[in-house]
């Protein structure tokens, strides 16, 4: 057993972000190879029409038989323990994707090297962008037909706003690939069973000299503040290049990093006092049991079972006993986890998104994780007036739990409720009904920009059917445009008012 320090170094924890149908799953599939919790590659999930809406981990699971949980997986490669933990990317998209990109140290980013930058890949980047960690592109599908790797790198500079570095270069594509040059090894890895093509290999090899003299310098530094991405190419499906990324990756990501607290003091991962934080509250989706899994990133110290620690927002102490880790193999009762695991904590209501725990005396409390900007809203109306009681309870503690958004119409007392991903308010819609025992009714809205707005500076008569003005549940002003043009019209009309989106 390697001893605690050891263990940190190891530790990589990261999540993959892209858009639907860029390869995450099949590239998870392939890491959980190279991890040997899987033996073949194949069906993880449904494919073509019935994909599953349920998580793709949730999937493995189902068609495995293997224990691993919808949220976090664990394997060892190469002295290596990494964590990759799930940001759901198609229906169930949510805040808890946004939330779980603020419990990683680096970020993996997929693109289909046919389509290159799609809108959901950039909408993660930025989210992942503001923290400033390491992100590593791995451009997929070059068994097919893929865009010019120079176009592909110029798009990603100049859409996500960062630098790249190729790390190894595709020849060819499809039909005609070849394989990857390692630009550092200055190596040709060959595609097995490829048709020779040596006029691509030609050409590919002008192109890397050129890219060797005027390309960016690789700087580790850029890397770790999230300004250049390092690049690779590959096919997931397979298996291509997937091996060479795996080893630059764990080579060159970081070990879990230390934190900030509110108080500006700096918590090192190997701090003996065992520090972490909520970053989301997942409900129990089965209807006899209420009890719920709080996910903690543990950032200081080492957890051992049964230890005592502090919940920092009200002071509560409580023995953390009942806990799971998402281990590959044995799910339940982890002894012990270090800063980068996930761990998650049995909950009947005690924690909240972006709660700190502490062991020992001193108070520990890192930062409130971000609000997200909601994109979809829909007024809510309990259906049976007599149950006013449970519906304002269950709204207050779905909302506290980070579910879904709370709004509050400028004059009057409609209910709005705002969400970056349609599956929240199916969520919602089900807890009310199965937890609080309420129906409500949807009033759809649509998709709106979400906009707030200093108090100062507001004025009532500036609202309107194209700018709803609504306060959200700290009663600040936000106006709802009804799309980016509404927005554009009212800044032009008003120049001097300042409208500021979360992130
Ligand atoms: P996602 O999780 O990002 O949504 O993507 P997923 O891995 O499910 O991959 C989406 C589709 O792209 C899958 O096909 C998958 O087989 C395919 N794919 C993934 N990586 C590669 C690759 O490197 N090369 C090629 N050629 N295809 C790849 P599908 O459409 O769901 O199934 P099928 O109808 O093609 O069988």
């Amino acid at each position: 057993m390697e001893n605690f320090q050891e263990q940190l170094k190891d530790r990589r924890t990261f999540a993959i972000i892209s858009h639907p149908d860029a390869g995450k799953t099949t590239l998870t599939e392939q890491l959980l190879l190279h991890g040997g919790v899987i033996r073949e590659a194949g069906t993880v999930k449904g494919r073509g029409s019935n994909k599953l809406a349920s998580s793709d981990w949730m999937a493995i699971e189902q068609q495995r038989g293997i224990s691993v949980t919808s949220s976090v997986l664990q394997f060892d490669y190469e002295g290596k323990r990494i964590n990759i933990l799930d940001t759901p990317g198609h229906e169930d998209f949510s805040e808890d994707t946004y939330r779980t990109l603020m419990a990683v140290d680096s970020v993996v980013m997929v693109v289909d090297a046919a389509k290159g930058i799609e809108p959901q890949t950039k909408k993660l980047f930025e989210i992942v962008s503001q923290r400033g960690i390491p992100v590593f592109t791995f451009f997929n599908k070059i068994d097919r037909d893929a865009r010019h790797p120079l176009d592909l790198v110029d798009e990603l500079e100049s859409t996500l706003g960062i630098q790249a570095y190729p790390m190894n270069w595709p020849v060819g594509s499809g039909h005609i690939l070849q394989g990857i040059y390692d630009l550092r090894r200055q190596e040709l890895i060959d595609f097995p069973n490829a048709t020779p093509h040596p006029e691509v290999v030609d050409e590919t090899m002008d192109e890397v000299e050129l890219l060797q003299d005027a390309g960016n310098d690789f700087d580790q530094e850029a890397i770790a503040k999230g300004k250049l991405t390092p690049v690779f190419f590959g096919s997931a499906l397979v298996n291509f290049g997937v091996t060479e990324f795996l080893r630059e990756y764990l080579n060159y990501a970081p070990s879990p990093a230390a934190a900030k607290t509110v108080d500006d003091r700096e918590v090192q991962p190997e701090d003996e006092q065992f520090t972490g934080f909520v970053f989301k509250i997942q409900a129990n989706m089965d209807p006899r049991h209420r009890d719920r899994i709080a996910f903690v990133r543990i950032v200081s110290g080492e957890f051992n079972r049964g230890m005592d620690v502090t919940l920092q927002r009200n002071g509560k102490k409580m023995r953390l006993s009942n806990v799971t880790q998402f281990m590959a193999e044995e799910r339940e009762n982890v002894q012990t986890a270090v800063p980068g695991d996930i761990i998650g904590l049995y909950d009947t209501g005690n924690f909240q998104i972006g709660d700190t725990i502490f062991s020992g005396k001193k108070a520990v409390q890192f930062p409130e994780l971000p609000t997200f900007t909601p994109e979809l809203f829909n007024r809510v109306i309990a259906k049976d007036v007599m149950k006013q009681k449970s519906y304002h309870k269950g709204i207050d503690q779905l909302v506290q739990e980070g579910t879904i958004q709370l709004y509050k119409s400028w004059l009057g007392s409609d209910y709005i409720i705002g969400a970056v991903g349609q599956l929240q308010f199916e969520v919602f819609q089900f807890r009310m009904e199965n937890e609080y025992n309420t129906e409500i009714q949807f009033e759809p809205m649509g998709s709106k920009v979400a906009r707030w707005i200093d108090p100062n500076q507001l004025d009532e008569k500036m609202s309107s059917t194209r700018n709803l003005l609504v306060k959200d549940r700290f009663d600040n002003p936000v106006f709802l445009f009804e799309n980016k043009f509404a927005m554009n019209w009212f800044m032009d009309k008003y120049p001097d008012v300042e409208l500021e989106e979360k992130m």
